[in-house]
Protein backbone atom coordinates (compact mmCIF):
# COMPACT_ATOMS: atom_id res chain seq x y z
CA UNK A 1 0.00 0.00 0.00
CA UNK A 2 1.61 3.55 -1.02
CA UNK A 3 1.99 5.67 2.23
CA UNK A 4 -0.03 8.77 0.69
CA UNK A 5 -3.50 9.08 0.06
CA UNK A 6 -4.85 11.11 -3.03
CA UNK A 7 -8.09 13.33 -2.86
CA UNK A 8 -9.45 14.78 -5.72
CA UNK A 9 -11.98 17.16 -5.60
CA UNK A 10 -13.36 19.61 -8.21
CA UNK A 11 -10.51 18.12 -10.50
CA UNK A 12 -7.56 18.73 -8.21
CA UNK A 13 -5.37 16.52 -6.25
CA UNK A 14 -4.76 16.60 -2.78
CA UNK A 15 -2.14 14.11 -1.14
CA UNK A 16 -2.16 13.24 2.11
CA UNK A 17 0.22 10.85 3.91
CA UNK A 18 -0.51 7.14 4.94
CA UNK A 19 0.53 6.31 8.71
CA UNK A 20 1.09 3.10 9.83
CA UNK A 21 0.68 1.47 13.35
CA UNK A 22 2.91 -0.97 15.42
CA UNK A 23 0.12 -3.11 14.51
CA UNK A 24 0.36 -2.45 10.86
CA UNK A 25 -2.92 -0.19 11.11
CA UNK A 26 -3.00 2.26 8.18
CA UNK A 27 -4.85 5.90 8.74
CA UNK A 28 -4.85 8.84 6.44
CA UNK A 29 -3.22 12.09 7.97
CA UNK A 30 -5.92 14.49 7.43
CA UNK A 31 -4.57 17.40 9.31
CA UNK A 32 -4.16 19.70 6.80
CA UNK A 33 -7.10 19.12 5.11
CA UNK A 34 -9.20 22.02 5.64
CA UNK A 35 -6.16 24.28 5.17
CA UNK A 36 -5.04 22.98 1.61
CA UNK A 37 -8.28 22.65 0.34
CA UNK A 38 -9.93 25.89 1.29
CA UNK A 39 -12.58 24.40 3.83
CA UNK A 40 -13.29 20.68 2.89
CA UNK A 41 -13.59 18.72 5.95
CA UNK A 42 -14.71 14.97 6.92
CA UNK A 43 -18.04 13.99 7.95
CA UNK A 44 -18.49 10.33 10.43
CA UNK A 45 -21.32 10.15 12.75
CA UNK A 46 -20.29 7.99 15.39
CA UNK A 47 -16.50 8.42 14.31
CA UNK A 48 -16.90 4.77 12.66
CA UNK A 49 -14.15 5.11 10.31
CA UNK A 50 -12.21 7.93 12.25
CA UNK A 51 -9.20 7.72 14.73
CA UNK A 52 -9.31 10.56 17.45
CA UNK A 53 -5.70 9.71 18.40
CA UNK A 54 -2.34 7.32 18.57
CA UNK A 55 -1.97 5.54 21.52
CA UNK A 56 0.51 2.82 22.83
CA UNK A 57 -1.68 1.78 25.82
CA UNK A 58 -4.71 -1.03 24.22
CA UNK A 59 -4.56 -2.96 20.66
CA UNK A 60 -7.85 -4.18 19.47
CA UNK A 61 -8.19 -6.57 16.32
CA UNK A 62 -11.88 -7.02 15.95
CA UNK A 63 -11.77 -8.95 13.39
CA UNK A 64 -9.70 -11.39 14.56
CA UNK A 65 -11.39 -10.60 18.15
CA UNK A 66 -7.68 -9.93 19.53
CA UNK A 67 -7.42 -7.45 22.84
CA UNK A 68 -4.01 -6.78 24.13
CA UNK A 69 -2.95 -4.04 27.24
CA UNK A 70 0.58 -2.70 26.70
CA UNK A 71 0.75 -5.93 24.39
CA UNK A 72 0.36 -8.74 26.79
CA UNK A 73 -2.72 -10.92 25.55
CA UNK A 74 -5.78 -10.33 27.47
CA UNK A 75 -6.43 -14.34 27.94
CA UNK A 76 -2.75 -13.92 29.76
CA UNK A 77 -3.79 -11.30 31.82
CA UNK A 78 -6.83 -12.33 33.07
CA UNK A 79 -5.19 -15.82 33.54
CA UNK A 80 -2.30 -15.19 35.43
CA UNK A 81 -2.11 -11.23 36.41
CA UNK A 82 -3.72 -9.37 39.11
CA UNK A 83 -6.23 -6.13 38.98
CA UNK A 84 -3.37 -3.80 40.33
CA UNK A 85 -1.00 -5.21 38.37
CA UNK A 86 -2.99 -4.63 34.96
CA UNK A 87 -3.80 -1.26 36.35
CA UNK A 88 -0.09 -0.37 36.80
CA UNK A 89 0.99 -1.96 33.49
CA UNK A 90 -1.88 0.32 31.64
CA UNK A 91 -1.08 3.70 33.68
CA UNK A 92 2.81 3.33 33.56
CA UNK A 93 3.20 1.18 30.45
CA UNK A 94 4.25 -2.01 31.77
CA UNK A 95 4.23 -5.24 34.06
CA UNK A 96 5.62 -4.05 37.80
CA UNK A 97 8.32 -5.33 39.49
CA UNK A 98 7.65 -6.77 43.35
CA UNK A 99 8.95 -3.74 44.82
CA UNK A 100 6.97 -1.39 42.06
CA UNK A 101 3.81 -3.35 43.13
CA UNK A 102 4.19 -3.36 46.61
CA UNK A 103 5.10 0.18 46.62
CA UNK A 104 1.73 1.45 43.92
CA UNK A 105 -0.77 -1.00 46.41
CA UNK A 106 0.93 0.36 49.52
CA UNK A 107 0.18 4.10 48.16
CA UNK A 108 -3.07 3.73 46.98
CA UNK A 109 -4.14 2.40 50.73
CA UNK A 110 -2.38 5.03 52.11
CA UNK A 111 -4.72 7.61 50.52
CA UNK A 112 -8.08 5.47 50.44
CA UNK A 113 -9.57 7.98 53.30
CA UNK A 114 -12.50 9.99 51.80
CA UNK A 115 -13.36 13.30 53.83
CA UNK A 116 -16.02 12.68 56.06
CA UNK A 117 -17.87 15.53 54.47
CA UNK A 118 -18.18 13.42 51.70
CA UNK A 119 -21.08 11.08 53.15
CA UNK A 120 -23.25 14.65 53.44
CA UNK A 121 -23.13 14.59 50.25
CA UNK A 122 -23.91 10.78 49.91
CA UNK A 123 -26.53 11.00 52.48
CA UNK A 124 -28.28 13.98 50.59
CA UNK A 125 -29.28 11.67 47.94
CA UNK A 126 -32.86 9.35 48.07
CA UNK A 127 -31.86 5.59 47.97
CA UNK A 128 -33.82 5.36 44.75
CA UNK A 129 -30.81 7.30 43.13
CA UNK A 130 -29.38 5.27 40.68
CA UNK A 131 -25.53 4.50 41.74
CA UNK A 132 -24.36 5.33 38.54
CA UNK A 133 -25.67 9.12 38.73
CA UNK A 134 -24.41 8.68 42.91
CA UNK A 135 -20.93 7.60 41.57
CA UNK A 136 -20.14 10.78 38.84
CA UNK A 137 -21.50 13.02 41.48
CA UNK A 138 -19.12 11.76 43.90
CA UNK A 139 -16.16 11.51 41.68
CA UNK A 140 -16.86 15.18 40.55
CA UNK A 141 -17.22 15.88 44.27
CA UNK A 142 -13.97 14.79 44.51
CA UNK A 143 -12.70 18.01 42.94
CA UNK A 144 -13.78 19.78 46.27
CA UNK A 145 -11.83 18.44 48.06
CA UNK A 146 -8.99 18.25 45.99
CA UNK A 147 -9.20 21.46 44.45
CA UNK A 148 -5.81 22.11 42.22
CA UNK A 149 -5.53 20.39 39.18
CA UNK A 150 -2.75 17.92 38.84
CA UNK A 151 0.61 19.08 37.59
CA UNK A 152 1.23 17.10 34.22
CA UNK A 153 4.28 18.21 33.98
CA UNK A 154 5.15 16.80 37.64
CA UNK A 155 5.51 13.04 37.41
CA UNK A 156 5.78 12.95 41.10
CA UNK A 157 2.12 15.21 41.11
CA UNK A 158 0.62 13.02 38.42
CA UNK A 159 1.56 9.50 40.24
CA UNK A 160 0.07 11.56 43.91
CA UNK A 161 -3.41 11.75 42.02
CA UNK A 162 -3.47 8.22 40.34
CA UNK A 163 -2.56 6.58 43.76
CA UNK A 164 -4.88 9.02 45.15
CA UNK A 165 -8.19 8.07 42.98
CA UNK A 166 -7.22 4.25 42.89
CA UNK A 167 -7.41 4.62 46.84
CA UNK A 168 -10.32 6.62 46.87
CA UNK A 169 -13.02 5.41 44.04
CA UNK A 170 -13.43 1.38 45.39
CA UNK A 171 -14.53 3.24 48.76
CA UNK A 172 -17.10 5.55 46.12
CA UNK A 173 -18.13 2.28 45.01
CA UNK A 174 -18.80 0.54 47.80
CA UNK A 175 -20.52 3.43 49.95
CA UNK A 176 -23.03 3.95 46.31
CA UNK A 177 -23.81 -0.11 46.77
CA UNK A 178 -24.28 0.33 51.15
CA UNK A 179 -26.72 3.64 50.23
CA UNK A 180 -28.60 1.29 47.72
CA UNK A 181 -29.01 -1.35 50.10
CA UNK A 182 -29.44 1.06 52.79
CA UNK A 183 -26.43 -0.25 55.20
CA UNK A 184 -24.12 1.79 57.21
CA UNK A 185 -21.35 3.38 55.44
CA UNK A 186 -17.99 2.00 56.43
CA UNK A 187 -14.01 2.35 55.50
CA UNK A 188 -11.55 -0.12 54.31
CA UNK A 189 -9.38 -2.15 55.99
CA UNK A 190 -5.87 -2.03 54.89
CA UNK A 191 -4.24 -5.23 55.72
CA UNK A 192 -6.67 -6.58 53.18
CA UNK A 193 -5.86 -6.45 49.36
CA UNK A 194 -7.76 -4.79 46.54
CA UNK A 195 -9.96 -6.67 45.84
CA UNK A 196 -10.63 -8.29 49.09
CA UNK A 197 -11.05 -5.01 50.55
CA UNK A 198 -13.63 -3.72 48.17
CA UNK A 199 -15.51 -6.96 48.93
CA UNK A 200 -15.49 -6.39 52.56
CA UNK A 201 -16.34 -2.62 52.20
CA UNK A 202 -19.10 -3.61 49.96
CA UNK A 203 -20.38 -6.12 51.63
CA UNK A 204 -19.64 -6.64 55.45
CA UNK A 205 -22.28 -5.95 58.35
CA UNK A 206 -21.66 -4.34 61.36
CA UNK A 207 -22.71 -7.12 63.77
CA UNK A 208 -20.96 -9.88 61.40
CA UNK A 209 -17.36 -11.18 60.90
CA UNK A 210 -16.78 -10.94 56.93
CA UNK A 211 -14.97 -13.65 55.88
CA UNK A 212 -13.81 -12.94 52.08
CA UNK A 213 -14.80 -15.97 50.08
CA UNK A 214 -11.42 -16.51 47.48
CA UNK A 215 -14.00 -17.60 44.75
CA UNK A 216 -15.58 -14.47 44.66
CA UNK A 217 -12.64 -13.02 44.85
CA UNK A 218 -11.17 -14.23 41.84
CA UNK A 219 -13.61 -13.88 40.17
CA UNK A 220 -14.23 -10.16 40.88
CA UNK A 221 -10.45 -9.59 40.16
CA UNK A 222 -10.31 -11.44 36.75
CA UNK A 223 -14.19 -9.46 35.88
CA UNK A 224 -12.01 -5.63 36.59
CA UNK A 225 -8.92 -7.10 34.78
CA UNK A 226 -11.49 -8.08 31.40
CA UNK A 227 -12.97 -4.28 31.73
CA UNK A 228 -9.68 -2.40 32.24
CA UNK A 229 -9.64 -0.42 28.68
CA UNK A 230 -10.95 -0.87 25.32
CA UNK A 231 -8.93 1.99 23.58
CA UNK A 232 -11.16 4.64 22.24
CA UNK A 233 -14.68 3.54 23.25
CA UNK A 234 -17.58 6.05 24.30
CA UNK A 235 -16.83 6.46 27.46
CA UNK A 236 -12.60 6.77 27.14
CA UNK A 237 -13.20 8.93 24.16
CA UNK A 238 -15.30 11.15 26.59
CA UNK A 239 -12.16 11.39 29.55
CA UNK A 240 -9.90 12.16 26.94
CA UNK A 241 -12.26 15.32 25.26
CA UNK A 242 -13.32 16.75 28.27
CA UNK A 243 -9.44 16.42 29.96
CA UNK A 244 -8.32 18.06 26.13
CA UNK A 245 -9.64 21.24 27.86
CA UNK A 246 -7.22 20.74 30.84
CA UNK A 247 -10.81 19.90 32.99
CA UNK A 248 -9.01 18.17 36.18
CA UNK A 249 -8.42 14.07 36.25
CA UNK A 250 -11.09 13.83 38.83
CA UNK A 251 -13.99 16.17 36.46
CA UNK A 252 -13.08 14.00 33.11
CA UNK A 253 -13.24 10.70 34.60
CA UNK A 254 -16.65 12.18 36.70
CA UNK A 255 -17.86 12.68 32.63
CA UNK A 256 -16.79 9.40 31.61
CA UNK A 257 -18.86 7.72 34.09
CA UNK A 258 -21.80 9.54 32.84
CA UNK A 259 -21.23 8.48 29.25
CA UNK A 260 -20.12 4.80 30.46
CA UNK A 261 -23.66 5.12 31.75
CA UNK A 262 -25.64 4.60 28.60
CA UNK A 263 -26.95 1.06 27.98
CA UNK A 264 -25.39 1.33 24.76
CA UNK A 265 -22.00 0.98 26.34
CA UNK A 266 -21.74 0.58 29.70
CA UNK A 267 -25.28 0.29 31.08
CA UNK A 268 -25.87 -2.79 28.66
CA UNK A 269 -24.85 -4.99 30.92
CA UNK A 270 -27.75 -4.05 33.83
CA UNK A 271 -29.89 -4.49 30.37
CA UNK A 272 -28.44 -7.56 29.46
CA UNK A 273 -29.88 -9.01 33.28
CA UNK A 274 -33.25 -7.32 32.37
CA UNK A 275 -33.26 -8.70 29.30
CA UNK A 276 -32.79 -12.13 30.65
CA UNK A 277 -35.15 -11.56 33.55
CA UNK A 278 -37.63 -10.63 30.85
CA UNK A 279 -37.13 -13.77 29.35
CA UNK A 280 -37.39 -15.92 31.92
CA UNK A 281 -40.56 -14.13 32.86
CA UNK A 282 -42.04 -14.69 29.71
CA UNK A 283 -41.85 -18.66 29.95
CA UNK A 284 -38.27 -18.32 28.38
CA UNK A 285 -39.47 -18.08 25.16
CA UNK A 286 -35.98 -16.69 23.43
CA UNK A 287 -37.19 -17.03 19.95
CA UNK A 288 -39.65 -14.43 20.17
CA UNK A 289 -37.40 -11.87 22.01
CA UNK A 290 -34.92 -12.53 18.74
CA UNK A 291 -37.71 -12.06 16.41
CA UNK A 292 -37.96 -8.52 18.39
CA UNK A 293 -34.66 -8.16 18.35
CA UNK A 294 -34.60 -8.35 14.30
CA UNK A 295 -37.80 -6.30 13.76
CA UNK A 296 -37.17 -3.11 12.70
CA UNK A 297 -40.18 -1.69 14.14
CA UNK A 298 -39.60 -3.10 17.07
CA UNK A 299 -37.06 -0.93 19.16
CA UNK A 300 -35.77 -3.94 21.13
CA UNK A 301 -32.34 -5.25 20.67
CA UNK A 302 -30.20 -8.00 22.21
CA UNK A 303 -28.67 -6.52 24.71
CA UNK A 304 -25.14 -7.46 24.99
CA UNK A 305 -25.17 -8.66 21.67
CA UNK A 306 -23.26 -6.81 18.72
CA UNK A 307 -20.00 -4.59 18.77
CA UNK A 308 -18.47 -1.21 17.11
CA UNK A 309 -14.96 -2.89 16.12
CA UNK A 310 -15.50 -6.91 17.15
CA UNK A 311 -16.95 -8.53 13.92
CA UNK A 312 -15.71 -11.65 15.73
CA UNK A 313 -16.09 -13.20 19.38
CA UNK A 314 -15.33 -10.44 21.96
CA UNK A 315 -12.66 -12.01 23.66
CA UNK A 316 -13.51 -11.03 26.83
CA UNK A 317 -17.05 -12.73 26.78
CA UNK A 318 -15.55 -16.17 26.22
CA UNK A 319 -13.20 -15.57 29.08
CA UNK A 320 -16.23 -14.48 31.18
CA UNK A 321 -18.89 -17.27 29.47
CA UNK A 322 -16.12 -19.84 31.18
CA UNK A 323 -16.09 -18.01 34.62
CA UNK A 324 -19.91 -17.51 34.76
CA UNK A 325 -20.21 -21.34 34.78
CA UNK A 326 -17.08 -21.59 37.12
CA UNK A 327 -18.30 -19.54 39.81
CA UNK A 328 -21.97 -20.43 39.60
CA UNK A 329 -20.73 -24.47 40.08
CA UNK A 330 -18.37 -23.24 42.47
CA UNK A 331 -21.26 -21.01 44.64
CA UNK A 332 -23.39 -23.89 44.02
CA UNK A 333 -25.52 -21.34 42.11
CA UNK A 334 -28.34 -22.43 39.87
CA UNK A 335 -29.32 -19.68 37.63
CA UNK A 336 -31.64 -20.45 34.69
CA UNK A 337 -31.04 -17.10 33.12
CA UNK A 338 -27.21 -18.57 32.21
CA UNK A 339 -28.92 -21.21 30.41
CA UNK A 340 -31.54 -18.55 28.56
CA UNK A 341 -28.04 -16.47 27.83
CA UNK A 342 -26.65 -19.28 26.16
CA UNK A 343 -29.63 -20.61 23.98
CA UNK A 344 -30.19 -17.33 22.91
CA UNK A 345 -25.99 -17.41 21.72
CA UNK A 346 -26.70 -20.52 19.91
CA UNK A 347 -29.64 -19.43 18.30
CA UNK A 348 -27.65 -15.94 17.50
CA UNK A 349 -24.85 -17.43 15.86
CA UNK A 350 -26.97 -19.61 13.69
CA UNK A 351 -29.31 -16.81 12.76
CA UNK A 352 -28.73 -15.13 9.28
CA UNK A 353 -29.62 -11.72 10.64
CA UNK A 354 -27.01 -11.84 13.24
CA UNK A 355 -24.68 -13.74 11.34
CA UNK A 356 -24.81 -11.64 8.53
CA UNK A 357 -24.48 -8.40 10.59
CA UNK A 358 -21.46 -10.31 12.50
CA UNK A 359 -23.12 -9.57 15.76
CA UNK A 360 -21.50 -11.64 18.49
CA UNK A 361 -21.46 -11.60 22.71
CA UNK A 362 -19.21 -9.07 24.00
CA UNK A 363 -18.63 -8.29 27.33
CA UNK A 364 -22.02 -7.36 29.16
CA UNK A 365 -23.70 -10.39 27.86
CA UNK A 366 -22.57 -12.65 30.68
CA UNK A 367 -20.73 -10.28 33.23
CA UNK A 368 -24.04 -9.54 35.09
CA UNK A 369 -24.45 -12.99 35.30
CA UNK A 370 -21.18 -13.66 37.74
CA UNK A 371 -22.03 -10.41 39.48
CA UNK A 372 -26.08 -11.61 40.35
CA UNK A 373 -24.34 -14.73 41.46
CA UNK A 374 -21.55 -12.50 43.75
CA UNK A 375 -24.93 -10.59 45.71
CA UNK A 376 -24.43 -7.71 43.67
CA UNK A 377 -27.84 -5.69 42.86
CA UNK A 378 -28.11 -5.15 39.18
CA UNK A 379 -28.59 -1.49 39.46
CA UNK A 380 -24.39 -1.69 40.97
CA UNK A 381 -23.68 -3.52 37.27
CA UNK A 382 -22.39 -0.61 35.45
CA UNK A 383 -21.03 0.70 38.30
CA UNK A 384 -18.45 -2.27 38.69
CA UNK A 385 -17.83 -1.37 34.90
CA UNK A 386 -16.51 1.73 35.75
CA UNK A 387 -14.32 0.66 39.15
CA UNK A 388 -12.42 -2.00 36.13
CA UNK A 389 -12.49 0.64 33.47
CA UNK A 390 -10.82 3.33 35.77
CA UNK A 391 -7.01 2.78 34.98
CA UNK A 392 -7.95 2.51 31.26
CA UNK A 393 -9.07 6.05 31.73
CA UNK A 394 -6.66 7.43 33.90
CA UNK A 395 -3.81 5.67 31.58
CA UNK A 396 -5.96 7.36 28.34
CA UNK A 397 -6.05 10.65 30.45
CA UNK A 398 -2.40 10.84 31.40
CA UNK A 399 -1.30 9.84 27.51
CA UNK A 400 -3.14 12.53 25.99
CA UNK A 401 -2.02 14.95 28.37
CA UNK A 402 2.02 14.20 28.20
CA UNK A 403 1.22 14.09 24.29
CA UNK A 404 -0.22 17.43 24.32
CA UNK A 405 -2.78 16.81 22.18
CA UNK A 406 -5.06 19.84 21.02
CA UNK A 407 -8.59 20.26 22.90
CA UNK A 408 -11.11 18.06 20.68
CA UNK A 409 -13.48 20.83 19.14
CA UNK A 410 -15.00 18.14 15.93
CA UNK A 411 -16.23 20.44 13.12
CA UNK A 412 -19.91 20.05 11.13
CA UNK A 413 -21.44 20.48 8.06
CA UNK A 414 -24.30 22.81 8.65
CA UNK A 415 -27.79 22.20 7.82
CA UNK A 416 -30.26 25.04 8.96
CA UNK A 417 -32.01 28.09 8.03
CA UNK A 418 -29.44 30.47 5.39
CA UNK A 419 -29.79 34.30 6.04
CA UNK A 420 -32.93 35.69 7.30
CA UNK A 421 -34.25 38.33 8.62
CA UNK A 422 -35.23 39.35 12.24
CA UNK A 423 -39.38 39.80 12.21
CA UNK A 424 -40.68 41.57 15.26
CA UNK A 425 -42.91 39.40 17.49
CA UNK A 426 -46.37 41.00 15.85
CA UNK A 427 -45.09 40.11 12.49
CA UNK A 428 -44.41 36.09 13.69
C1 LIG B 1 -19.59 -1.84 25.40
O1 LIG B 1 -16.73 0.49 22.14
C2 LIG B 1 -16.37 -0.30 23.09
O2 LIG B 1 -15.26 -0.78 23.13
C3 LIG B 1 -17.44 -0.54 24.15
C4 LIG B 1 -17.10 -1.63 25.19
C5 LIG B 1 -15.94 -1.23 26.10
O3 LIG B 1 -15.29 -2.14 26.64
O4 LIG B 1 -15.77 0.00 26.34
O5 LIG B 1 -16.77 -2.85 24.53
C6 LIG B 1 -18.30 -1.88 26.12
O6 LIG B 1 -20.22 -0.80 25.34
C7 LIG B 1 -20.08 -3.09 24.70
C8 LIG B 1 -21.42 -2.86 23.91
C9 LIG B 1 -22.57 -2.94 24.90
N1 LIG B 1 -23.82 -2.54 24.22
C10 LIG B 1 -24.78 -3.47 23.95
O7 LIG B 1 -24.67 -4.68 24.16
C11 LIG B 1 -26.08 -2.87 23.39
C12 LIG B 1 -26.57 -3.70 22.21
N2 LIG B 1 -25.65 -3.50 21.09
C13 LIG B 1 -25.95 -2.50 20.11
O8 LIG B 1 -26.72 -1.44 20.53
C14 LIG B 1 -24.83 -2.22 19.12
O9 LIG B 1 -24.38 -3.43 18.70
C15 LIG B 1 -23.68 -1.33 19.56
C16 LIG B 1 -24.15 -0.03 20.09
C17 LIG B 1 -22.85 -2.03 20.58
C18 LIG B 1 -22.81 -1.09 18.32
O10 LIG B 1 -23.58 -0.37 17.45
P1 LIG B 1 -22.99 0.12 16.03
O11 LIG B 1 -21.57 -0.24 15.87
O12 LIG B 1 -23.35 1.57 15.87
O13 LIG B 1 -23.75 -0.77 15.02
P2 LIG B 1 -25.15 -0.42 14.41
O14 LIG B 1 -26.07 0.09 15.48
O15 LIG B 1 -24.92 0.41 13.21
O16 LIG B 1 -25.67 -1.89 13.97
C19 LIG B 1 -25.38 -2.44 12.70
C20 LIG B 1 -26.60 -3.31 12.38
C21 LIG B 1 -27.92 -2.52 12.42
O17 LIG B 1 -28.83 -3.21 11.58
P3 LIG B 1 -29.00 -2.67 10.01
O18 LIG B 1 -29.28 -1.19 10.10
O19 LIG B 1 -27.67 -2.98 9.35
O20 LIG B 1 -30.15 -3.49 9.48
O21 LIG B 1 -26.74 -4.34 13.37
C22 LIG B 1 -27.97 -4.16 14.07
C23 LIG B 1 -28.40 -2.72 13.84
O22 LIG B 1 -29.82 -2.59 13.94
N3 LIG B 1 -27.68 -4.41 15.48
C24 LIG B 1 -28.49 -5.08 16.31
C25 LIG B 1 -27.79 -5.12 17.55
N4 LIG B 1 -26.62 -4.47 17.43
C26 LIG B 1 -26.56 -4.03 16.15
N5 LIG B 1 -29.72 -5.65 16.14
C27 LIG B 1 -30.26 -6.25 17.23
N6 LIG B 1 -29.64 -6.36 18.44
C28 LIG B 1 -28.42 -5.79 18.64
N7 LIG B 1 -27.83 -5.86 19.83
Amino acid sequence: MSDTAIININGEAFEFPIITGSENEKAIDIKKLRGLTGGVTTIDPGYKNTGSCQSAITFLNGEEGVLRYRGYAIEDLAEKADFLEVAYALIFGDLPSKPQLEKFENDIKDNSLLDVDLRKILEAFPKSAHPMGVLASLTSALTAFNPTSVDVSSDEAMYNAIVKIMGKFPVLVAWTMRKNKGLPLNYGDNSLGYVENLLQMMFSKPNETYKINPIIKDALDKLLILHADHEQNCSTSTVRIVGSSHAGLFASLSAGISALWGPLHGGANQAVLEMLDAILQDGGDTAKYMAKAKDKSDPFRLMGFGHRVYKNFDPRAKIIKVAAKEVLDDLGVDDPILEIAKGLEQEALKDPYFVDRKLYPNVDFYSGIIYRAMGIPTEMFTVMFALGRLPGWIAQWKEMRARKEPIGRPRQIYIGENLRAFKNIENR
